[in-house]
C-alpha cells in the first residue's frame, strides 16, 4: 500500500520519504531519487522510527502528510491449540510483534508526526494530514485545536499485497478484492476534504464508505464515560484541552 501512496503522491507532486527495514530500488529508480527517497528503520522501534523521521525533515526542511501504514500480519496464535495436549507447562509469551508493529508503531509514528509538523513554518493551505487506522477519534479534535494537525484513518478491505500468506489469495473470490486504486483514492479523498478529522474512511471493493460514530449504547451516560475534566487533563498534559465540552 505504501508503494501505491508514493506513486500516487510524486504524481500530483509531492516528494516521499519512506521508511522500511527494505529498500524498494524498482521505486525509486522508477520515480527518481528527486521525488522518493528511502530511510531503513523499524517502526516497532522508537529510537529507529525517530532517526527516520529526522532525517527526512533535514533533507525537505517540512513534513505535512504521514501515513503509517508499515505493518505485517500476527504471528501469534492466542487460542495455544498446538498446546492443548501440554496441561503440565506453561505456554510461550505470546509473539507480540504486530502489536509492536501495527499499533505500538503507529503511537510512535503519531507522536513524531506531531512533533516533526510542528516545525513547519506555515500550514500548507488545507493544514496537515496524518493517516492511520487507529484511536484517531479519541486524539482528533485535542489535536485540531492545539497544532491544526488533521489525523484520519483507513480501513481497508482485502488488498492484494505481499502480506497475504501463499495461496490465499487464489482461495480468495478475486471479484471480492479491493483494488489498490480504491485506498489511493481514500487517501485523496481524505487529503482533498480539509474538513476531515477523526474520521475513518472504510476501502470496500470499488465503495469507499465513511464509518459512522458508533451508537452510545446507554445514551448520555456512556456519551459522559468520555468525558474530559479540565484539572485532570492538564495534569496529565501540561495545559488545558480547550474541549467545548470539557469539565471545569
Ligand atoms: N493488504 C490488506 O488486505 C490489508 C487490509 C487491511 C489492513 N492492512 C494493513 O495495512 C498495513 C500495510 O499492509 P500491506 O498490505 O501494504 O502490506 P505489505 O507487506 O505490502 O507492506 C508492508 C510494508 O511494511 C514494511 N514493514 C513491516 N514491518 C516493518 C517494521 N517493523 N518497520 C518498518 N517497515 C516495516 C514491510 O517491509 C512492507 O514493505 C498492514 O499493517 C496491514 O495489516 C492490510
Amino acid at each position: 500500500m505504501g508503494e501505491g501512496f508514493t506513486r500516487d503522491l510524486v504524481r500530483q507532486g509531492w516528494r516521499v520519504a519512506m521508511v522500511d527495514l527494505k529498500p524498494n530500488p524498482k521505486m525509486n529508480a522508477d520515480l527518481g531519487d528527486d521525488n522518493v527517497s528511502y530511510y531503513e528503520g523499524n517502526v516497532a522501534d522508537y529510537d529507529s522510527q525517530a532517526r527516520c523521521f529526522q532525517a527526512a525533515y533535514d533533507r525537505y526542511g517540512r513534513l505535512d502528510l504521514v501515513c503509517l501504514n508499515a505493518g505485517m500480519i500476527d504471528r501469534g496464535s492466542l487460542y495455544i491449540l498446538r498446546h492443548k495436549n501440554d496441561k503440565d507447562t506453561i505456554p510461550p509469551a505470546p509473539d507480540l510483534s504486530c502489536t509492536d508493529v501495527n499499533i505500538k508503531g503507529v503511537y510512535y509514528g503519531t507522536q513524531l508526526a506531531i512533533h516533526f509538523m510542528r516545525k513547519n513554518k506555515e500550514t500548507l493551505p488545507g493544514g496537515n494530514n496524518i493517516i492511520v487506522w487507529m484511536f484517531v477519534r479519541a486524539v482528533a479534535r485535542v489535536l485540531k485545536i492545539k497544532d491544526n494537525i488533521r489525523i484520519n484513518s483507513i480501513r481497508p478491505g482485502f488488498v492484494v499485497t505481499s502480506l497475504a500468506p501463499p495461496g490465499m489469495v487464489e482461495a480468495f473470490d478475486k471479484r471480492k478484492t479491493t483494488p489498490l486504486a480504491t485506498v489511493v483514492r481514500a487517501l485523496n479523498q481524505i487529503l482533498g476534504d480539509q474538513t476531515m478529522s477523526g474520521q475513518s474512511l472504510e476501502c470496500s471493493v470499488e465503495k469507499i464508505m465513511l464509518t459512522p460514530e458508533p451508537e452510545y449504547l446507554n445514551g448520555e451516560l456512556s456519551k459522559r464515560a468520555g468525558f474530559v475534566w479540565e484539572p485532570a487533563f492538564t495534569a496529565q498534559h501540561g495545559e488545558p484541552s480547550n474541549l467545548s465540552d470539557a469539565g471545569q
